[in-house]
Formats: C-alpha cells, sequence, structure tokens
C-alpha cells in the first residue's frame, strides 16, 4: 500500500472495514485521491447481495457509524465528515477530509474488538444499566425494539424457524451461503463465513461441505433436512436475555442506513459491556424476496404469513424490521472472523 497515504486514512478504514456485513461480503470500497477519503459501494463484492438490498445498506450504515465514532476519537473536526446519500454516480455514502498531517489519535478499542458471537447465551436479563443505555439510543427515522418477554421471545423464535426451514429450500439462497463459507484455511483471504466461527456440533463442518452440493441439500431436504437446520437457528433465537428488533423502512435508503448506525451503535456497546450478541436476518430477507418476486411459488405463502405476524407480533404498521440481534451473557470466546486487506478494500486515486 501506497506509503504517501495518511496514517488517519488508513485508520478509519480500519475502522470502518471492521464493520459487520451479510457473510462478511464487505461490500464496501474506500477511495483516498490525495484530499479525501470516500466511502462507496465495490459492486463485485455487492453483487451476491444485490445493489439496492437492505444488508447492504445495513453493513454501509455501521461503516458510517465506526468511521464517525473512529473520526472523533482522532479529534477530527466534526465538520470534516460528510455523510451523503450515495445517489450520485460515484455512490458516495460518506467523505472525510483533514489535512493530510493530521495525527491519527488513539485508537478506539471497542470499534476493533466488536464480533458476532453464535456460541451458546444464557437466558439472564440484560443488566439494567446495560439496557438503559441501549433504550437511550437513537438515530430516526430507524428505531429499535428490546425485546425481553419470553412469550414473545419465543414466538419470534418460531417466526425465524419458518424463515431459515424456506432458505434451505431455497436453491438461490443456498447457493450465495455455500459459496461464502470458507474452511480452514480458506479463510485467510479475509472475506466470507468462517466455518469456525459458526460454533457447529461435532460433525457439522463436514455435514456442511457435503450439504452444499444442491443436489445433496435436495436429497436430505425429502426427508426433512430443513425442518431440523430451522429449528437449530431457532432453538439460538430461544437462548438469549435478550432481543433487538432494529426498524425502519426498505423503502427508504435513508431509513436503512439509519438503521445500520443504530444498530453498530448498540452491537458495539452491547460487546463492550460484555454482553453478546448474534444477528439474525433470514427474516427480514425471506419477506424483501417475496415483495421482489424472487422466492419460488411454494414458498410465498409461507413468507407472506411470516411477515404478517411479525408485525401483529411486534405491532408494526409502517415500519419493518430490519434485523433481529440476539444479546445475552456468554461463557464462550468466540473465534474472530477475518477482513480482507486494506489493499482490496481502499482504491487511491489521483485527485481530479
Ligand atoms: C445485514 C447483516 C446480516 C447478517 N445476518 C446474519 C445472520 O443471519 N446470521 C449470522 O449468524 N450472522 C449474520 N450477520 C453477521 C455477519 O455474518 C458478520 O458480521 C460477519 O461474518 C463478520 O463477522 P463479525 O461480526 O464477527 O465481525 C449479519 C450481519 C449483517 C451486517
Amino acid at each position: 500500500m501506497d506509503s504517501a497515504i495518511p496514517e488517519w486514512v488508513i485508520r478509519l478504514c480500519e475502522a470502518g472495514g471492521r464493520a459487520p456485513s451479510a457473510d462478511n461480503s464487505q461490500p464496501w470500497r474506500f477511495v483516498w485521491d490525495g484530499e479525501h477519503l470516500r466511502l462507496t459501494v465495490d459492486d463485485v463484492r455487492a453483487q451476491g447481495l444485490g445493489k439496492d438490498h437492505p444488508a447492504l445498506f445495513l453493513a454501509l450504515g455501521a461503516v458510517i457509524e465506526n468511521i464517525v465514532q473512529a473520526a472523533q476519537a482522532a479529534g477530527l473536526p466534526p465538520e470534516s465528515v460528510r455523510i451523503s446519500d450515495g445517489r450520485g454516480a460515484q455512490r458516495e455514502f460518506l467523505r472525510v477530509g483533514v489535512s493530510p498531517d493530521h495525527l491519527p489519535g488513539p485508537r478506539l478499542p471497542a470499534l476493533l474488538d466488536r464480533h458476532t458471537n453464535r456460541g451458546d447465551f444464557s437466558k439472564a436479563p440484560l443488566p439494567a444499566s446495560v439496557r438503559a443505555r441501549l433504550a437511550a439510543m437513537r438515530e430516526p427515522p430507524a428505531r429499535a425494539l428490546i425485546l425481553e418477554d419470553r412469550a414473545v421471545i419465543g414466538r419470534l423464535a418460531q417466526l425465524i424457524e419458518r424463515a431459515s426451514e424456506a432458505r434451505f429450500r431455497n436453491q438461490e439462497l443456498h447457493r450465495w451461503f455455500a459459496e461464502s463459507l470458507r474452511y480452514g484455511h480458506e479463510a485467510d483471504k479475509g472475506d466470507g463465513l468462517a466455518v469456525d466461527t459458526l460454533h457447529l456440533p461435532p460433525g457439522g463442518a463436514l455435514l456442511l461441505r457435503w450439504t452444499a452440493d444442491w443436489k445433496h441439500m435436495a436429497a436430505l431436504n425429502r426427508l426433512g433436512a430443513y425442518k431440523l437446520f430451522g429449528w437449530l437457528e431457532a432453538a439460538k433465537v430461544r437462548r438469549c436475555g435478550a432481543i433487538l428488533a432494529i426498524l425502519g423502512s426498505t423503502r427508504s435508503q435513508a431509513s436503512m442506513i439509519a438503521a445500520g448506525r443504530l444498530m453498530e451503535r448498540m452491537w458495539l456497546q452491547l460487546n463492550a459491556d460484555g454482553v453478546a450478541v448474534h444477528p439474525f436476518f433470514v427474516l427480514t430477507d425471506q419477506v424483501i424476496r417475496l415483495r421482489r418476486g424472487r422466492l419460488p411459488p411454494s414458498l410465498r405463502e409461507q413468507a407472506a404469513r411470516v411477515a404478517r405476524e411479525t408485525a401483529a407480533l411486534l405491532g408494526l404498521k409502517d415500519e419493518e424490521v430490519l434485523i433481529f440481534l440476539r444479546a445475552g451473557m456468554a461463557g464462550n470466546s468466540p473465534k474472530r472472523s477475518r477482513r480482507l486487506p486494506l489493499s482490496d478494500v481502499l482504491a487511491v486515486v489521483d485527485h481530479a
């Protein structure tokens, strides 16, 4: 990487690049032109999601949140960070510009330590102080519900189970998931879902590899395997202290980005408070696919019912759940996922 890139630029990319993304796809691109650091979309890495998928905007929102927090920690003047709507030809979502010799300031360990934990959580409620910090967070037009009632959590687990079952019966989704998996040293490349971050039971990795072939998955599905996989997902949902439902509108890009910022702020705070976090996106994904005509006919009715029942359970009218986070105390120490090298996510261009 070019030694002329100021340290503060590298630090901001490092902080932004630690953001979470669906299947660790890292669909962002940073561009340094000698004056400004810009955040945009990487068309190749975003391809799997689609260029206007909510998962893309949630990830970009999380990058924005990380960069804003890192810029504050680095003492950058607030006016040096400009957030935009990504609508121009350059799809610019954020621009940071200060004098190139600005000192980078301290790193924020919380940004680098945030992680997904797919292991076992206890059902102990969140400490009141943690709950209060979450409840005070605002990022309109998005907002979050903190769900702690066991009956509501149980019902949500059933709805996520239905959505998850459908995912394992959908060849397109199955292919995307299978392609994102990284076994052993394949994870060294720095993207995708490292299988050792999945907390699978013994034999789970072998089964996953075998079922990566749709023919095998379809054969197992005839014996009801999709029901088992959905049930396993729901069992995780039930084991938590609380579920956060991040709400917004999939019809508004600004709302989805705000939701990404709120998701990340809550996640960072929870991890900093020693609380484990595990996102569940499958329900939102099914509903989006239904609305966009991308579900096979056999799965449509179930997805529509899941959408209706989720909205009724949570009392939603104009809002949708953009993502669920299960949160709780966990005794395990999860394996951290990797990131692509800076040279893959940062482009250096001439100042126009
Ligand atoms: C929009 C979005 C959707 C995600 N969906 C899921 C999910 O359904 N299940 C899951 O286990 N992790 C999910 N994740 C977590 C990512 O897989 C994770 O952030 C990524 O692999 C990087 O790992 P890290 O969070 O430990 O840094 C999601 C993350 C985002 C931002």
